[in-house]
């Protein structure tokens, strides 16, 4: 898979891809990922990305040619319905879709070119979002200052999840979520910890006893925790 990301910020993205699960997808050549300055592609005198809302109001507004040209020297000239190999661009925006694991595990496994464009300020001229991007995804019901840590969200749990991304295939189909709801309490050493006893069932080695026990406290934690997960599941 190969990442774009488009931001005012390139500084931003200098050392966040270079840990763990990512760092070894990136020196694996799983991934690609690439970080483009839109004020590269502001071609007026200040170089100029972002200006005053038409009709008025707070805040500034992001300038759609940078954010074209951009995209377009990534993509060619392409047009939206005819991005090189079914390219997604991608922008985070708290107006969009919301990121969860099946859209997560979605595009992990459809999708080969991403370009994600990370918002600023009080938004982007709505002709990005209709003549250029192809999904606006949001992280959350909140508010960030810009699309910077969206984007970072997004590629990390986009990239645990592609083919032998993870050195144990089998933990990403265990995680909290993958079954809808969240994954059962570890414990590691010591066995005893200031007086905290590790569960017995886990000592005992009865694998299915462990089994029954885990979907027990994983089921009793997101009825805790996430109602709205169980009763998700239980219309599907
Ligand atoms: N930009 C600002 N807030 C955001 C959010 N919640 N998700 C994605 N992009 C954003």
């Amino acid at each position: 898979m190969r990442i774009d990301i488009l931001t005012i910020f390139p500084e931003y993205f200098n050392e966040v891809f270079d840990f763990g699960i990512i760092r070894r997808a990136r020196e694996a050549g799983i991934v690609e990922i690439a970080v483009t300055d839109i004020r590269d592609f502001a071609h007026d005198k200040h170089r100029k990305t972002d200006d005053r809302p038409f009709g008025g109001g707070e805040g500034m507004v992001m300038k759609p040619e940078p954010i074209f040209l951009a995209v377009e020297h990534l993509l060619g000239t392409a047009e939206k319905d005819e991005y090189p190999e079914d390219a997604k661009v991608i922008l985070l925006t708290p107006q969009g879709r919301k990121l969860d694991q099946p859209l997560v595990k979605e595009l992990a496994d459809k999708e080969e070119r991403l370009v994600i464009i990370c918002g600023r300020y009080e938004g982007v001229d709505e002709r990005v979002s209709e003549a250029l991007v192809t999904d606006e995804i949001s992280i959350g019901d909140y508010v960030l200052s810009g699309g910077e840590p969206a984007a970072v969200v997004l590629a990390d749990a986009l990239i645990r999840l592609l083919p032998e991304a993870l050195g144990n295939e089998a933990s990403a189909e265990r995680d909290t979520f993958s079954e809808g709801i969240f994954d059962f309490p570890n414990y590691t050493q010591p066995r005893e910890f200031r007086g905290m006893e590790v569960p017995e069932v886990l000592l005992g080695g009865n694998h299915a006893e462990i089994e029954a026990w885990r979907r027990e406290k994983a089921l009793e934690k997101t009825r805790r925790v996430r109602k709205d997960l169980i009763d998700k599941g239980a219309d599907e």
